[in-house]
C-alpha cells in the first residue's frame, strides 16, 4: 500500500505515460490531477501504441480504477471520444472510471479564445496546444467556470451558459472582431453530455480518502511538467495549472500526509514544445539527431519538439519543488552513440553564476549553460534489465545525475516497450 505522485520534471513529454503504465500494474487506483487534453501520454504495449489525452494511463490495466480529479479541465466531446475509442479496442470503463463533480469543463469559447489570443498578438504568443486550457482555467479563477456538477442540473447550466456566452460574444466582437457563438447550439450540445457523463460522476475526494484508509496502492498522475507549472515554471511560457506534486493534493482533494513518495520523471536529455527560454537547446545536427532518434514530436499537436542537453540545474530545481524521492530517467537509449555527453551544471550571465534555477525568462535568456563533459557509450542498451547490465559510462552518467540533483535514480527506461525498464531500488516501487 502506498500513495505515489508521478510528476514531470522538465517541460513535459518526459515519458510519464510509460512510467505510469509500468507502475500501474501493481496499483489499485490511478488518479489524474490537473491539465486537460493538452497532455498526450503515449503507451506502447506490444505492437500497439495508445495515446491518451484525458484519461489516466491506468485505464489500460483492467484491474485499475481510474480517477479524473477536480483539478482537471474536461472537454466532454474529447472525453467521450476517448472512452469510445477504448470501448472499440475492447476496454470497457463502466464502473472503473470516476470523474470529480468539481472538475471544470472546456467550452467551445475557450478553444476559440485560446486560438484568438495566440493569433492576435504574435509577440506575446505562448505556443499553446490550442485546446482551450488557459481560457478554461481563467474562468475557473474568475469563478464563472462551468463544472461537471452543472451538467447535471439543466436550469443552472442554461443560466450559466447564457451569461458566459453573452460575455464571450462581446469579447469576440469587440476585441477579436470575429465570429459570434451560437448560444442555442452550445446549450443543446452540452445538455446532451449530461446523460453520457452521469454514470462516471463521483465525489472523488471521498472515494480516494477512503481508499487511502483501506491501504490501497494509488498513483497520482501528473500531466505536463514542473517548468510548465503556472507558479514554478518559466512564466508566462507555462500551462495554466499546477503539474508539480502540490497540484496532486488540491487537484484530488487529499491532504499532504497521504503522500508516501514522489517519483520525478525526467528524460536523459531535455525537450520543450512551444515557446520560451531553453538554456541547453541544441539547434544543429545533434538537436536533429535527438529529435529523430527520440521521435520527439508532440503527441497532441504533432509539433517537432526542441531538443537539448540534460540540464541538472532543472533537475535540482525539480527535486526541490516536488520533493522528489527518486527519479525515473527515460530515453537513456537515445543517447547511445553520442560522445561526449554534456550535462549543464550551472548557468552564467557574465556577471554571476546560477546554481539554482532562476525561473525568470529574461534571466534565462541572458544565461549561458556551464557544461561538464561525460564519456558516452556505443553499446545497445535496450536489452539491459538491471543497472549492472548497463555499460560503465551509462552508469557513470546516471550516477552523475544523482550526485548533482541530490536524488537517487530508481527507474531507468531504456526503450519504448514496457519491459525495457530497469527498476533499481525500493523508493521507486509502488
Ligand atoms: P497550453 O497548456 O495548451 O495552454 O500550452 C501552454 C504551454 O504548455 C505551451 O508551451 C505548450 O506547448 C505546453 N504544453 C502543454 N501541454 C503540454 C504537454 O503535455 N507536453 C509538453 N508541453 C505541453
Amino acid at each position: 500500500m502506498s500513495v505515489t505522485v508521478v510528476v514531470g520534471s522538465q517541460w513535459g513529454d518526459e515519458g510519464k505515460g510509460k512510467i505510469v503504465h509500468f507502475l500501474s500494474e501493481k496499483a489499485d487506483i490511478v488518479a489524474r490531477y490537473q491539465g486537460g487534453a493538452n497532455a498526450g501520454h503515449t503507451v506502447v504495449v506490444g505492437d500497439r501504441t495508445t495515446v491518451l489525452h484525458l484519461l489516466p494511463v491506468g485505464v489500460l490495466w483492467p484491474h485499475v480504477t481510474c480517477i479524473i480529479g477536480a483539478g482537471v479541465v474536461i472537454d466532454p466531446a474529447d472525453l467521450m471520444d476517448e472512452i469510445e475509442q477504448l470501448r472499440q479496442a475492447g476496454i470497457d470503463l463502466t464502473g472503473r472510471l470516476l470523474i470529480s463533480h468539481q472538475a471544470h469543463l472546456i467550452m467551445p469559447y475557450h478553444k476559440l479564445l485560446d486560438r484568438m489570443t495566440e493569433e492576435k498578438s504574435p509577440r506575446e504568443k505562448i505556443g499553446t496546444t490550442g485546446r482551450g486550457i488557459g481560457p478554461a482555467y481563467v474562468d475557473k479563477a474568475a469563478r464563472t467556470g462551468i463544472r461537471i456538477v452543472d451538467l447535471l442540473n439543466h436550469n443552472v447550466l442554461r443560466a450559466k451558459l447564457r451569461r458566459n456566452i453573452e460575455e464571450k460574444n462581446l469579447l469576440l466582437s469587440r476585441i477579436y472582431e470575429t465570429e459570434q457563438l451560437d448560444e442555442d447550439q452550445i446549450i443543446q450540445e452540452y445538455l446532451e453530455f449530461d446523460e453520457q457523463i452521469d454514470p462516471y460522476v463521483k465525489d472523488v475526494s471521498v472515494y480516494l480518502n477512503d481508499a487511502i484508509q483501506e491501504g490501497k496502492t494509488i498513483l497520482l498522475e501528473g500531466a505536463q511538467g514542473t517548468l510548465l507549472d503556472v507558479d514554478a515554471g518559466t512564466y508566462p511560457f507555462v500551462t495554466s495549472s499546477n503539474p508539480t506534486a502540490g497540484g496532486a493534493l488540491t487537484g484530488l482533494g487529499i491532504g499532504p500526509r497521504c503522500v508516501d513518495r514522489v517519483i520525478g520523471v525526467m528524460k536523459a536529455y531535455t525537450t520543450r514544445v512551444g515557446l520560451g527560454p531553453f538554456p541547453t537547446e541544441l539547434s544543429g545536427e545533434l538537436g536533429e539527431l535527438f529529435r529523430e532518434v527520440g521521435t520527439e514530436f508532440g503527441a497532441t499537436t504533432g509539433r517537432p519538439r526542441r531538443c537539448g542537453w540534460f540540464d541538472a540545474v532543472i533537475g535540482r530545481y525539480s527535486a526541490r519543488v516536488n520533493g522528489v524521492d527518486a527519479w525515473a530517467v527515460t530515453k537513456l537509449d537515445v543517447l547511445t552513440g553520442v560522445h561526449p555527453l554534456k550535462v549543464c551544471v550551472a548557468y552564467e550571465d557574465g556577471r554571476r553564476t546560477y546554481r539554482h534555477f532562476p525561473a525568470v525568462p529574461h534571466i534565462l535568456e541572458a544565461c549561458q549553460p556551464v557544461y561538464e563533459d561525460l564519456p558516452g557509450w556505443t553499446e545497445n542498451i535496450q536489452n539491459a534489465r538491471t543497472f549492472d547490465e548497463l555499460p560503465a559510462n551509462a552508469k557513470g552518467y546516471l550516477r552523475f545525475i544523482e550526485e548533482i540533483t541530490g536524488a537517487p535514480v530508481g527507474i531507468v527506461s531504456v526503450g519504448p516497450d514496457r519491459d525495457m525498464t530497469i527498476v533499481r531500488d525500493a523508493p521507486a516501487q509502488p
